[in-house]
């Protein structure tokens, strides 16, 4: 059976980035029917330096947006990574078939580490832990952006290197990528780059938590090029082109759909319609996720929920390597 898994780290508030290339996916999924857990990457936030209230305050944001977003608890299992223990107990099992090498090549961490004098080790064993999230619940699709992609092949050569030691049978997760260009949306201000929570300029991103005349601001501040009029041609005219995808998105249409709407409309015309269809799709989430930060005890019990249900399962595959590995309690 498929088991979808994937998590999303808990530093500020999400972007349309994240949204659309890892949350709304989900969403798809799960009226797909699939078996989907979702996790709050709690752990991985602490590679960089966090205010304890600030981070607990960025979880709770982030718990509600996800469920204002249709990850709703009835419908799959959502939690706080740090809840389940297991993650990082199997981060530790897989680092000890991990070789340095291969970790220090990653380019992520390569560029990462450049930030630092002293490198420390949580930055290493970053991917390891991503192969835990998702192996600790046998997890064989993960869906994410294509920044993920070299984290999820790390963790396809860990279950091999596993598996071959143990003789474990432990599934090779695959990335599960969209063919609408969800899986890289691109900052608003540099189109050649992608949107990312750390960039400095807080235009290049729309969050979800953004109110109406900002989201509005925003995309009319996106950088296009001089051409007037709107076509869909992601390779030559990236900043448009980034556009007509979100317009595509939020409105839920094809680019030809979207180009055909933009017809006799010069790029600053047609950056009110893509603020338009942002605007009508996100307002009713930021309202309900402005409605359970109101009263945040269904939050609370929502994550209990969720753990508790992720506990029971990465227990089962817990106790199958525990006694593969001879770390069974005697
Ligand atoms: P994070 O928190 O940076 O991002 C969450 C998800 O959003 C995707 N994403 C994007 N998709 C499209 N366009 C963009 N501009 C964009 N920016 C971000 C990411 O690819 C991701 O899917 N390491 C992960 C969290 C994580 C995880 C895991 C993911 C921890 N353990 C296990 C999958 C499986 C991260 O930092 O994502």
């Amino acid at each position: 059976p498929r088991r979808v898994v994937t998590g999303v780290q808990p530093t500020g508030a999400l972007h349309i980035g994240n949204y659309f290339g890892a949350v709304r996916r989900c969403v798809r999924l799960l009226d797909q029917g699939e078996d989907l857990t979702v996790f709050i990457a709690d752990l991985h936030s602490l590679t960089v330096r966090q205010d304890a209230s600030v981070l607990q305050r960025n979880t709770l944001e982030l718990a509600a947006y996800l469920i204002a977003s249709g990850l709703e608890p009835a419908r799959c299992v959502v939690f706080q990574q740090s809840a389940v223990p297991r993650h990082a107990e199997l981060c530790w099992a897989l680092a000890c078939v991990a070789t340095l090498a291969r970790l220090s090549h990653l380019p992520q961490y390569k560029e990462k580490a450049k930030l630092y004098k002293e490198v420390p080790v949580g930055l290493l064993l970053y991917p390891v832990l991503q192969a835990a999230d998702v192996l600790v619940y046998g997890g064989t699709h993960v869906p994410v952006g294509r920044d993920q992609l070299q984290h999820l092949q790390l963790a396809a050569q860990l279950v091999r290197s596993f598996n071959h030691r143990y003789g474990a049978a432990l599934p090779a997760p695959q990335p599960l990528l969209p063919d609408d260009g969800s899986d890289r949306i691109l900052s608003l201000r540099d189109p050649t780059k992608k949107m990312s929570k750390s960039d400095t300029d807080p235009k290049s991103r729309v969050l979800l938590s953004d109110p109406d005349d900002v989201i509005e601001l925003k995309i009319r501040k996106a950088v296009t090029d001089f051409t007037p009029h709107v076509t869909y041609d992601p390779e030559s005219r990236p900043g448009v082109s980034n556009l007509v995808r979100l317009h595509c998105l939020a409105a839920d249409i094809l680019p030809e759909e979207a180009v055909e709407e933009a017809d006799g409309l010069n790029t600053a015309q047609y950056k009110a319609v893509v603020a338009r269809a942002l605007v009508r799709h996100l307002a009713p989430i930021r309202e309900r996720a402005r409605r359970l930060l109101a009263d945040p005890r269904v939050i609370h019990a929502a994550l209990q929920h969720g753990a508790a249900r992720a506990r029971a399962r990465a227990d089962t595959t817990h106790e199958r390597l525990a006694r593969l590995m001879g770390t069974a309690p005697l």
